[in-house]
């Protein structure tokens, strides 16, 4: 038996989680840890919210709550969502529990004691009349660079420069509008930069995705010193220097490790942590998104192996790409969002778990649509997979007295159909191993199919009119309710309550709980049968109408965004493959990312909008053909990608220098988007 820890990135109590969240992390986190667990596996999955920092003490500050109601409210919403979705963490803590404060202090302290730590005095802007000192979010300005007079703390939004706070002209509280004044403050900084050889040694051995292992290496060969220390009252204290907290991104991941104390103390088994966190069996197998991957694979690793306890670290990081909306980010402002309680007011947890699943960002980015839900609903869920299930049981029930009929001899495609399920759960079992989620949601499908297409050929109404096929029918039936056995296994960890109740509706009364005994036993002849039930519903037109209909709709007051492109699934429309070029001609081409940093319309066109991008070295005027599907703000910040090279044109009486790139399907237009990298990286 192998022991599993499973950790799942500690979301912030800070708003309420969606499915992109859930995409990331949550659900290929919590699949992985019931296929483990059904393996027969020691499995702890562990998670929390995340209660510290400045984001949370500006939004708490905002909504006019003390950080700690609005921990308390968002920890609460949350463990809520992932309950519902039956996300079936062992222990879901939050970094405010009180036992967090000596797990932290404690790696702090060793640090210092090996001697990576040290301390720096800077000058930090300082509010008189809050009597605090305020961090870069809280600060507004005058850009040093452009003048913009409501520049943000670390960034000016109007002409993107980037600087320190203190930089800033007539820098003011963001809250309070009151001056601000410079300061000096002392800080402690860990030397990040002295792990660098280690770093790269570990992550060499690893056989992590290709991007997991390319992103941490870059992140290392530029690796430096970084602040663990905020001025604040809402954090763990730094021992010895009042008012001073550790920056969040000290105390989140150790809240791993206090989040399993915690677990721990909640059994009455106080050290049982410690067989999962200071074992070298144990496996560790943390679920990121992949924004998080430095954290997990460079920052948390480095503080580890810093201090002195034989701590875990990660064996395996699975970190999965971003999951949108309809073609857009997530986002509860733009109202571009689902009502977790109207859902839940519609639908089951397995729908959004098995459409999240079968859309699962693991190699580039995804996204759920409502059409793309109904048909996973409709199509599949009800139409191959709860249809098989329903169709062979109420045949078994009329036809077999009410229990699972005998296996007589086999013919040809009886034994190639059983051989066939079987061949199925290996390649599922396969896949979840290898965290390829949305290939065990394939493979079911595939799975249920077969089904169907077996029960088709085999044709039982037929058999049952002849009673000298008698032996054949229930040869036919005993097939179809084996792999009614593998559908419910593989099943299992994506939908577990649908998994649960085809066991059950197979005759069993006991929980799905055993993988190899399940696969390599035949649900017993004579066995009795209970009722069979329909397990989905049709998800209709009208309501998924509706559901793309609020899209956009709910959104703060003050700002109207209007929503121009449509979302249909359209059926992809395939253009025909121009003539090859040579190499050498692709490689003339220069494709940069740049970023948008402003946006109009072109007066007197529907198509045109006007950007003007940097580059990084330089900045420039773009015109791009993409009005129809943006509204010019929703493109301030985002980066493109521009064929920099390309001839200058002039185009409405407007120089464009550079095309942005685009996708286009029919109606449909996405831009592609590289957002971690500079302006100015080359795209090759
Ligand atoms: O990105 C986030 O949501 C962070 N709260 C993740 C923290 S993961 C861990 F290190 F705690
Ligand atoms: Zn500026």
């Amino acid at each position: 038996m192998r022991r599993i820890l499973i950790t799942a990135a500690l979301p912030y109590a800070n708003g309420p989680q969606h499915f992109g969240h859930l995409a990331g992390a949550y659900l290929p986190g919590d699949c992985y840890a019931r296929f483990e667990r059904l393996r027969g596996n020691d499995v702890l999955y562990i998670c929390g919210s995340d209660e510290h920092g400045v984001a949370i003490t500006l939004s708490a500050d905002l909504a006019k709550r003390s950080p700690k109601e609005h921990v308390d409210l968002f920890h609460a919403i949350n463990k809520d969502f992932f309950e519902k979705l039956n996300i079936s963490f062992d222990h879901f803590s939050r970094t405010t529990w009180p036992g967090h404060i000596a797990t932290t202090q404690s790696i702090f302290h060793a640090l210092k004691e090996n001697g990576y730590i040290i301390a720096k005095t800077e000058n930090h802007l300082y509010s008189e009349t809050e009597k605090r000192f305020l961090a870069d979010r809280y600060v507004v300005g005058t850009c040093p660079k452009c003048g913009f007079e409501e520049a943000r703390g670390d960034e000016c939004q109007r002409c993107a420069a980037s600087y320190e706070s203190t930089d800033l002209k007539n820098p003011r509280s963001k809250l309070t509008g009151s001056p601000l004044s410079v300061r000096p403050s002392e800080h402690l900084y860990l030397r990040f930069d002295l792990f660098k050889d280690r770093l790269k040694e570990w992550i060499e051995k690893k056989n992590w995705k290709e991007n997991v292992v390319r992103f941490a290496m870059s992140y290392i060969n530029d690796l430096k010193m970084r602040a663990i220390t905020r001025d604040s009252d809402w954090g763990i204290p730094v021992p010895d220097m009042p008012g001073k907290v550790f920056y969040v991104w000290f105390d989140a991941p150790i809240g791993y490790i206090s989040a399993t104390q915690d677990w721990a103390q909640k059994i009455g088994k106080p050290d049982r942590w410690k067989e999962y966190w200071l074992s070298p069996d144990t496996e560790l197998v943390q679920f990121l998104g992949k924004d998080n991957i430095p954290f997990h694979a460079v920052f948390f690793p480095a503080m580890l192996m810093g201090q002195n306890l034989p701590y875990k670290l990660p064996d395996q990081l699975p970190a999965n790409e971003f999951f949108m909306l309809e073609g857009r980010q997530f986002s509860k402002s733009d109202g571009w969002t689902i009502d977790m309680d109207d859902f839940f007011s519609k639908y089951t947890p397995d729908l959004a778990r098995y459409t999240i699943a079968a859309n699962a960002p693991e190699t580039a980015d995804a996204e759920f649509s409502w059409k793309d839900f109904q048909m996973r609903c409709n199509a599949e869920l009800l139409g191959k997979f709860g249809n098989f299930v329903h169709r062979v049981l109420v045949f078994a029930k009329q036809h077999c007295a009410g229990t699972v009929p005998p296996k007589h001899e086999l013919n040809e495609r009886d034994r190639q159909f059983l051989e066939d399920i079987r061949k199925l759960i290996c390649e599922a079992e396969a896949a979840f191993v290898d965290f390829h989620l949305r290939k065990a949601t394939q493979i079911l499908m595939e799975l249920a199919q077969l089904g169907n297409v077996y029960f088709e050929h085999r044709k039982p109404w037929k058999l049952a009119k002849n009673p000298e096929t008698g032996k054949e029918l229930e040869t036919t039936l005993n097939c179809c309710i084996q792999c009614i056995k593998a559908l419910a296994l593989i099943s299992f960890p994506i939908v577990p309550d649908a998994a649960q109740k085809i066991w059950n509706q197979l005759g069993y009364h006991s929980a799905i709980d055993q993988w190899a005994k399940i696969r390599d036993t035949d649900v017993p002849t004579n066995q009795k049968l209970p009722e069979p039930y329909v397990l989905f519903r049709k998800v209709e037109d009208e309501e998924i109408t509706a559901q793309i209909e609020k899209l956009g709709k709910s959104k703060a007051l003050h700002k109207e965004v209007v929503v121009k492109t449509e979302f249909p699934v359209a059926d992809p429309i395939i253009e025909p493959l121009k003539t090859s070029i040579d190499f050498d001609l692709f490689q003339k081409m220069d494709l940069r990312i740049a970023q948008v940093l402003e946006a109009t319309k072109v007066p007197k066109s529907k198509k045109l909008l006007k950007l003007l991008v940097d580059l990084g070295f330089e900045k420039r005027t773009v015109v791009s053909g993409i009005a129809q599907h943006f509204e010019p703000e929703q493109l301030i910040g985002k980066k493109v990608i521009l064929v920099a090279n390309l001839a200058p044109a002039t185009i409405m009486g407007i120089e464009s220098r550079g095309m942005v790139l685009a996708s286009h399907s029919g109606a449909l237009l996405e831009l592609p988007q590289i957002q971690g990298l500079p302006a100015g990286s080359v795209v090759s």
